[in-house]
């Protein structure tokens, strides 16, 4: 068999742009990713994209109605195709045994239900979606439980490694992809089948045929060693507040070591989106499902440094605001996981939010892609409580009006039009002492302190301790204030060093 017809399960961020890709690397074959959510596909079929990505609508518009198709008919697809990709979601498990960890397989369980019940002729079947170990199994067995007499399925392990913001470069430019198969006949058949499709753009050492566990395991551990890398960055950002060492300096030495290199070494408020944590939840709970605790406890601790990074950045927001964001206004720059997507699953963004809210602050949040639906449904859901969010949440279209009249901007997301701004004008507008929160460290901390800015990034608790800076300051009652702009604020005295008479020090307000 030659595939000539793709059919593609779940037109998320991963079906959607995977296909697309194969569809204009290959205009031979028809591609057809179908989806149960009615809406999804109606935005696939539109001028307006159900995600961004960059490159993408290129490709889609190009593609679309010659080889490539978005339907709902899910059971058509299925037939005409040759080649399956199971692409849907498997999130974390929100109830029963192995709540808040395990992956939730239903929707793939589903679907290989749907393939098995539909197929009226013999098909290659290929997980796309992030599983456990052994879930080929499963869908194995669901195949031939319920297949028709006639028809066979082979089961393949291709898992996707594809970055959001990035997709398009990723599939186009793939590291690698892995083809997981059964060591028989029919299976190294179906690896050769997948193999060519993909060899008509990826040069073929890139691809990688392997044993299937061992393909699914892959996926995980890349995951798995990606945040880990963040995390243990991140620990360092602790350290680096404590101590005086600056990460950024920290990550370029480390990064020259040819064999740790520099890459997924930026120092963050945390890493988010809907992988990294989920697939991390999944190993552990496969491990410890298998009495494997001390490998379970070893993965578990780059998801709590991640929690652990995200409340220490909001925990020094309110605690350098005098203690209190109740009643003040923050501009929270960015609600994405990360730059160049729209996507909010589990960005560190909506914790944040949700601390200052919880604290009582008003927040102007502004996010050049999420989606305002998107935006309210995350934080009511993370608040439970709607009224609160719609009091104290305001949706902002630009930067600008976001901080003016605000006491604090907090960058949470690293993009790129957040280091344009002008910032000189952006101090004017806003309460002083106007304080920045940079959340991603993509700043110029020494031009904004220039400006009068108090800027707070993740691993200096004051960025300009190195300027001793002296300004007029008291003791009231033991406790210090410091005169700015004519007023007086409460100020922590790091160094009582007198300068020109015993009452001014060196301070931080
Ligand atoms: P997604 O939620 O964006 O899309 C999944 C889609 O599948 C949804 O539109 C849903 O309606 C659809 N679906 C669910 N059950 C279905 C069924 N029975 N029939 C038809 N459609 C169905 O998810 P995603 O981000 O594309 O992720 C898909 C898989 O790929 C997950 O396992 C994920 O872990 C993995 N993955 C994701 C990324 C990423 O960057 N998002 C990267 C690599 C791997
Ligand atoms: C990740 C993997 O990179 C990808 O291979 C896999 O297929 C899906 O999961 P994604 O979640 O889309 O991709 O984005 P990624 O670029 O990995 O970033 C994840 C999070 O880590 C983001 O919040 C990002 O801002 C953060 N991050 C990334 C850091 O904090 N520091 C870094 O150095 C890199």
């Amino acid at each position: 068999m030659t595939v000539k017809n793709i059919c593609c399960i779940g037109a998320g961020y991963v079906g959607g742009p995977t296909c697309s890709v194969i569809a204009n690397q290959c205009h031979d074959i028809r591609v057809t990713v179908v989806d149960i959510n009615p809406e999804r596909i109606a935005q696939w079929n539109s001028d307006l994209l159900p995600i961004y990505e960059p490159g993408l609508d290129e490709i889609v518009f190009s593609r679309r109605n010659k080889n490539l198709f978005f339907s709902t008919d899910v059971e058509t697809a299925i037939k005409e195709a040759d080649l399956i990709f199971i692409s849907v979601n498997t999130p974390t498990k929100t109830c029963g045994e192995g709540k808040g960890r395990a992956a939730d397989m239903r929707y793939v369980e589903e679907s290989a239900r749907t393939i098995a019940t539909t197929a009226t002729s013999s098909k290659i079947v290929v997980e796309k979606s992030t599983v456990p170990v052994k879930a080929a199994e499963s869908i194995s067995k669901v195949l031939v439980a319920n297949q028709k007499d006639g028809v066979s399925f082979e089961v393949l392990s291709n898992p996707e490694f594809l970055a959001e913001g990035t997709a398009v470069e990723n599939l186009v430019n793939a590291d690698r992809v892995l083809i997981g198969h059964n060591e028989t006949p029919t299976g190294r058949a179906a690896f050769r089948e997948l193999r060519d499709i993909y060899m008509r753009w990826i040069p073929k050492e890139r691809i990688i045929g392997m044993k299937t566990w061992s393909s699914e395991l892959s996926k995980l551990a890349s995951n798995a060693f990606l945040a880990q890398r963040i995390s243990s960055i991140n620990s360092l950002t602790a350290l680096c507040e404590v101590t005086g060492a600056d990460v950024s300096e920290v990550a370029y030495a480390i990064g020259h070591d040819r064999r740790i290199g520099p890459n997924f070494l930026e120092a963050s408020v945390g890493f988010g989106g809907s992988c990294f944590q989920k697939d991390i939840l999944n190993l552990v709970y496969m491990c410890e499902r298998l009495s494997l605790r001390e490998v379970a406890a070893y993965w578990q601790q780059v998801v709590d440094m991640n929690e652990y990074q995200k409340e220490r950045f909001t925990k020094k927001i309110i605690e350098t605001m005098f203690h209190s964001v109740s009643d003040k206004s923050l501009a929270i720059y960015g609600f994405s996981f990360k730059k160049n997507t729209g996507d909010t699953r589990e960005s560190p963004s909506i914790c944040v939010c949700k601390r200052l809210l919880d604290e009582g602050a008003n927040l102007n949040i502004y996010d050049p892609k999420v989606m305002d639906k998107q935006l309210i449904s995350d934080l009511n859901r993370v608040t439970c409580n709607q009224e609160k969010v719609k009091r104290l949440v305001k949706i902002c279209r630009d930067p600008y009006s976001a901080a003016k009249n605000s006491h604090a901007i907090v960058i949470c997301t690293e993009w790129d039009e957040f280091k344009k701004l002008k910032y000189e004008d952006i101090f004017k507008s806003m309460k002083k002492p106007a304080y920045i929160f940079d959340g991603r460290k993509i700043l110029d901390h020494d031009y904004l302190s220039r400006i009068g800015y108090e800027v707070y990034t993740i691993d200096t608790i004051r960025s300009n301790r190195s300027k001793n800076k002296t300004r007029e300051s008291t003791e009231v009652s033991g406790k210090y204030l410091a005169k700015r702009n004519d007023e007086w604020y409460p100020a922590e005295v790091i160094q009582k060093r007198p300068v020109q008479d015993p009452n001014t020090f060196e301070y931080y307000v």
